[in-house]
């Protein structure tokens, strides 16, 4: 369905809490471009030493970066300004948030569909320049957290096979520690923003020109959008801006975020217990921990497996995800547009593919913190590092396994409750002296939500795998009893007339 800026005003727009994340996703970029303006004018990134001199007594007479030195003044002495590093890091993390969930439920929902599959990869490369804009973010105050995480990344470079070496010596400028600041700076302030504005241009114009995909309701066809009119959607719009800005407001003011001042100058020497990477990517980092200390010896050269396999595994898992609307369009075979998006439930498979990717991702997760957990819980921390291994083994295919039971359980029941409507307990004497259940009968979007959905567009293929993997996704798939909207509301209708004259009779209560 392709749309033209014209009709824009006249045009109806979804109204559905979950399209909200990618509306909060771009407000927090906003509070975050302008408080980044203002942060640029006192920060100076520079790694030159200077002695510490500030207000801060526990630091001064320290020897540490201008970049460092800069950061602290930002926070101590400038008016305003811990509140606006501060409203900067968690108006980030807001973003970067909201980005994922935006990507789940584009994934879970089937947003990804024909004709989005390039909004998908926009919003993925949004996601990836996020991540990057806040890694190099973190890394600009030269204190040692950042100090610890650019060691990691190093070490991660330096582990790539024949290139590492010189990929570390270019991202540092020289060996480990180097200036790595000369290339952060430049890549946090311009290319990365100006990368995140282009980014959100081409979604917007993508979305203006496709038009928003809605979940079926009654009236809602794949041409046809039941929804708000532009302008309530504009204004609740703005409201969602004001409430982004006070939310980020509130927690710059009242929530410490990155107390550098406690964390002291970076030092390549130095390291400190319980520190950790940021918490989006801290899966990488439990992959560092899950993998065995493995080598191997390759044309006379040592290959550092433990650090190699978990890199190459989780950029495996980003690259089947940002490719999952391309594999199942492939598998699936079907080139028609979809403007209408599934219920989780209906579609068990991917929602179980999905749920073992989060399960994947979450158990490297916890994995990064099994330093922190086994002090805190005083647990052995290698026996807590093989039950990770362990999970990390059995977790996804388990929750593939349980989420699509869990679905094909939730579609059996909303079918039902959309033939026979609710159940109310209530028993009902017949004149013949049967006995019947009283079923309160559900309102048209309940029924639509429950059953008004499609059924699986059947695969028609040359390719055997294709077949058998499209079996495989369209598994477990409930057929709907009403397949359209004229059968819903004759459905609807004979309930009705059911329901009416089962009234008449005295079989059901009047409501
Ligand atoms: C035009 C855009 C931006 C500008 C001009 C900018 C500028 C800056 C500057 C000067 C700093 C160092 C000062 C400090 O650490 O307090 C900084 C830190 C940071 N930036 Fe940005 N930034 C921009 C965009 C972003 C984006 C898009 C993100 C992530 C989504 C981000 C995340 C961060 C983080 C996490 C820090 C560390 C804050 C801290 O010290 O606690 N920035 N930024």
């Amino acid at each position: 369905m392709q749309r033209s800026w014209k009709d824009l005003r006249g045009r109806a727009f979804p109204d559905q809490w979950s399209l909200m994340f990618g509306q909060i996703a771009f407000y927090s970029f906003v509070v975050v471009l302008v408080t980044g303006l203002i942060l640029m004018v006192p920060y100076d990134a520079s790694l030159d030493p200077v002695v510490y001199d500030g207000p801060y007594a526990p630091l001064r007479g320290v020897t540490m970066s201008k970049a460092l030195d800069s950061t602290l003044a930002i926070s101590f002495e400038m008016r305003a300004g811990l509140l606006v590093r501060q409203i900067h890091h968690w108006a980030s993390l807001l973003m970067v948030a909201m980005i994922m969930l935006h990507l789940l439920r584009l994934f879970f929902t089937g947003g990804f569909r024909r004709p989005r599959r390039l909004s998908w990869l926009v919003v993925f490369g949004l996601f990836l320049a996020t991540l990057g804009a806040a890694q190099t973010g973190t890394s600009l105050p030269d204190d040692m957290l950042s100090g610890s995480s650019l060691a990691v990344i190093d070490g991660v470079l330096k582990s790539i096979p024949f290139v590492g070496t010189y990929l570390s010596m270019f991202v540092f400028g020289g060996d480990f520690p180097g200036d790595v600041i000369k290339l952060f700076y430049p890549l946090h302030v311009y290319v990365l923003p100006a990368v995140i504005v282009g980014l959100f241009v081409v979604a917007g114009v993508l979305a203006i020109k496709r038009g928003p995909a809605q979940y079926p309701g009654p009236g809602r066809t794949n041409d046809n959008v039941v929804g708000q009119s532009a302008a309530v959607a504009a204004v609740k719009s703005a409201g969602l801006f004001c409430f982004v800005l006070g939310v980020s407001l509130l927690l710059g003011a009242t929530a410490t975020i990155n107390p550098i001042w406690l964390y002291g100058p970076a030092d390549p020497a130095d390291a400190s217990a319980g520190i950790g990477p940021a918490w989006y990517l801290a899966f990488l980092d439990g992959g560092l921990r899950l993998t065995p200390g493995w080598e191997v010896d390759v044309w006379g050269r040592t290959l550092t497996l433990a650090i190699l396999l978990p890199v190459t595994l989780c950029t495996l898992f980003l690259v089947l995800f940002a490719l999952y609307p391309f594999i199942e369009d492939w598998v699936l075979g079907d080139r028609s547009d979809q403007n209408l998006l599934e219920h989780p439930r209906n579609n068990p498979t991917r929602t179980g593919i999905g749920v073992a990717g989060i399960t994947f991702y979450g158990i490297l997760w916890a994995a990064a913190g099994a330093d922190t957990i086994a002090l805190k819980f005083n647990l052995s921390f290698n026996a807590l590092i093989h039950v990770f291994q362990l999970l990390l083994i059995v977790g996804p295919p388990a929750a593939l396994l349980l989420t699509r039971r869990i679905c094909v359980s939730l579609q059996t029941r909303a079918l039902d409750e959309a033939v026979h409507g609710i159940e109310t307990g209530r028993i009902v004497r017949l004149p013949d002296g049967g006995y019947v259940e009283d079923h309160r009968s559900l309102d048209p979007y309940k029924r639509w939500n429950l059953a008004g959905y499609t059924e699986a567009p059947a695969a028609s293929h040359a390719h055997r795998l294709q077949t058998r993997l499209a079996n495989l996704l369209n598994l477990d798939h409930v057929t709907p009893p009403v397949s359209s909207k004229a059968e819903v509301s004759r459905t609807e209708e004979r309930s009705g007339r059911a329901d009416r004259a089962a009234r008449g009779r005295g079989e059901l209560p009047r409501p």
